[in-house]
């Protein structure tokens, strides 16, 4: 039997994975679409600790507990939490870890998730912190571009938007990183891939470049991954509003690849227009589908340790 990477461990930031980690993420995850878990999470119960808005990352995480058997606690936004009186995040992590198997948590600060598995006795996954990382969103788009194209390696990728702030583009780009995949970089300056993150890619020796318009690179791609300006984390949204991101317009979809997928972890704004939804590019849909899979395999891997 293979070692179960991920037993009792935290997924905080994909910085961390290494390629084997995420391909048993992948093969546990096709178990889990194939209908082939079983309740395995019988009389476990997940602290599910919302402290920003989420529609699909929630909903999603404790479909995937419940459906494994698991039980299910927690809350979607801070209004009746003990913080209102001034308790502050550690002291509500911890008394959440005495109730609970593992805790799901997203928090508008940076950090916030690290900071809840240095104090929590029980596993951590990181469901979004401010615009640093979301995991478990990368894991999902690597899962459904494997699934649609049939292959990672040898892949090119567009990634365009708000990658500045984008937390499911950072972490993206760290899983894209163990694999041969060329990425082109569209955004406007401002909103450009931070630093850090470019100068991790040229460690790993991953081929990008910088472009302002998706003109520039689409008929070259297998791959477009689209997101939203992050408004909420702008300083001046007013100012970003005018730069903005850009619209995929239909007409742009003529003479690209035949194999191009269109991916977009959600909500959209108006950069990905509805009249795409039809065309046979859109796997947005499907990509939402498998953040249900994705998240019961990494809950069935961290709470089994005889999984998968
Ligand atoms: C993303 C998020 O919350 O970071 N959404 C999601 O989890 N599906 C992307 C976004 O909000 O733009």
């Amino acid at each position: 039997m293979t070692r179960n990477l991920f037993y009792q461990r935290d997924v905080i930031s994909n910085n961390a994975l290494t390629r084997e980690d995420v391909e048993a993420v992948l093969a546990h995850t096709r178990t889990c679409k194939n209908n082939k878990t079983g309740q395995t999470l019988n009389g476990r119960l997940i602290a599910s600790c919302f402290f920003e808005p989420s529609t699909r990352t929630r909903l999603s995480f404790e479909s995937a507990a419940q459906r494994l058997g698991a039980g299910v606690t927690g809350f979607s936004s801070m209004e009746s939490l003990s913080l209102q009186k001034g308790e502050n995040l550690q002291d509500t992590i911890q008394m959440i870890s005495q109730y609970a198997d593992l805790i799901v948590i997203r928090h508008s600060a940076e950090g916030a998730a690290r900071l809840a598995a240095e104090v929590a006795d029980i596993p951590v996954i990181n469901a979004g912190d401010g615009a640093n990382q979301h995991p478990t969103q990368a894991l999902t788009d690597i899962f459904t571009i494997e699934e649609s194209q049939k292959r990672l390696d040898g892949l090119s990728m567009a990634l365009m938007g708000d990658l500045k702030y984008g937390r499911a583009i950072h972490s993206l780009t760290e899983i894209c990183s163990l694999y041969d995949i060329r990425l082109y970089l569209v955004a406007p300056e401002s909103l450009a891939l931070p630093e850090l993150l470019c100068n991790r890619l040229k460690k790993r020796g991953v081929r990008f470049s910088f472009h302002q318009s998706i003109e520039e690179v689409l008929r070259q791609v297998d791959v477009l991954y689209l997101t939203r300006t992050q408004y909420e984390r702008h300083e001046n949204p007013v100012i970003t509003r005018q730069g903005g991101v850009g619209i995929l317009h239909p007409d742009l979809l003529k003479n690209v690849r035949p194999n191009l997928k269109i991916l977009h972890p959600l909500p959209r704004l108006d950069e990905l227009p509805r009249t795409i939804d039809a065309t046979p590019h859109a796997c947005y849909f499907q990509q939402a589908k498998n953040g249900l899979y994705v998240r019961q395999a990494l809950l069935d891997m961290i709470l089994n340790e005889s999984c998968p």
